[in-house]
């Protein structure tokens, strides 16, 4: 790469046709200010000519292997959960940027060996929480850091939708599935970046599938010392994805907070009022583009993307925790 070089675009490859990718990753791709999608691969022949033609791709594989092997500068990977560790080290090993998607992997050991790989090969790593690059975050962050809630005591998220395809591998837990890992982990992310710590102790109560070994629904509650976060997470709901931010002298609330915000706007609340003191709108901002160019600029500026993969295995540790203090409800 030649950093320096102006107008210069980081070249990305796909790494699996999934519905992510073509909904939304290739289009803010292809709307970046940095990017292009050069290459695309997957392992149904049709599924992968009809991306090519769609998004105007030039290279297209077969086989994922051979896309790592092309002239590419970054590959991006939405394939299922665990196939992720394996491509992140493979990518790593041919000197590809990764940015991986979330749940970065199955577990924390996975976590710690895509670090360790993406180290020894000398290249960035980032899962693709979005949702942290939408301006409504960067507000909510700085409004709480101006002091106007006071002391943060309380971070509660929900982050529901509903999954009726029984097929899909959210319902297969050797495929990492089960809400806690699928959206739970968005909940579980923003505590942890607001409050800026790891939770010290963690319970879960979670209810199963009836024929699925995976919870289609998780309550989960998080300490951090002086400070608590607790969130609900499920497939059986309609779509919900809020956030409140409770303080010693206010409440900060994000109605839609982790997927795409079709009205992004941040409500806040002055101490014992159950009306907003004021609703800041944001303009309509694509989390996603924000989230590739920010990658981008970081490959070819030579530095860290503002959100490290260790956060991303401290991510796994906590979801971990919870795991091992489910409860389990339902019949
Ligand atoms: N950040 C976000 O907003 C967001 C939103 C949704 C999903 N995600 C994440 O993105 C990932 C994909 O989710 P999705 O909903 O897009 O699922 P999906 O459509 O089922 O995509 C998964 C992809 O993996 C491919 N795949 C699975 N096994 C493979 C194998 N052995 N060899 C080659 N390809 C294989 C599938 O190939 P076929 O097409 O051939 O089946 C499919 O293209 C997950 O990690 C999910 O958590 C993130």
């Amino acid at each position: 790469l030649s950093p320096q070089a102006p107008g210069r675009k980081i070249k990305w490859g796909i790494l699996g046709t999934a519905r992510i990718a073509h909904d939304y990753v290739i289009p803010a791709i292809q709307a970046s200010r940095n990017g292009v999608v050069a290459a695309v691969a997957g392992r149904r022949e049709a599924r992968v000519n009809s991306f090519a033609e769609e998004f105007s791709i030039n290279l297209q594989f077969n086989n994922l292997g051979d896309l790592l092997d092309s002239d590419i500068d970054a590959v991006y990977i939405p394939l299922t959960n665990e196939l992720h560790r394996d491509w992140t080290i493979n990518a790593a090993e041919k000197g590809k940027h990764i940015l991986c998607e979330k749940p970065l992997a199955l577990n924390s050991k996975q976590c710690r060996e895509m670090i360790a790989a993406s180290r020894s090969g000398g290249v960035l790593l980032m899962e693709g929480f979005m949702y942290r690059f939408h301006p409504q975050i960067d507000a909510l962050l700085a409004e709480i850091s101006s002091g106007a809630i006071g002391d943060v005591k309380l971070v509660r998220s929900s982050f529901w939708f509903k999954l009726n395809d029984l097929n899909d591998f959210r319902y297969k837990k050797e495929q990492g599935g089960g809400a806690l890992m699928d959206i739970g982990c968005y909940c579980v992310n923003v505590a942890r970046m607001i409050l800026h710590a790891e939770p010290s102790s963690c319970v879960a109560v979670s209810k199963m599938n009836e024929t699925r070994d995976v919870d289609e629904l998780t309550l989960g509650a998080m300490s951090f010392g002086t400070k608590y976060a607790y969130f609900d997470c499920g497939f059986t709901g309609p779509l919900y994805n809020s956030l409140q931010v409770i303080g010693s002298e206010g409440i900060l609330e994000l109605p839609e907070a982790f997927e795409f915000p079709q009205r992004p706007r941040m409500l806040c609340f002055a101490n014992n009022s159950s009306v907003p003191q004021k609703t800041l709108e944001f303009p309509k901002a694509n989390p996603y583009t924000l989230m590739v160019e920010h990658f981008s600029d970081c490959i070819l500026d030579g530095r860290p993307p503002k959100y490290s993969p260790e956060d991303s295995l401290n991510n796994m540790k906590a979801i971990e925790k919870l795991k091992l203090k489910a409860l389990f409800g339902g019949e």
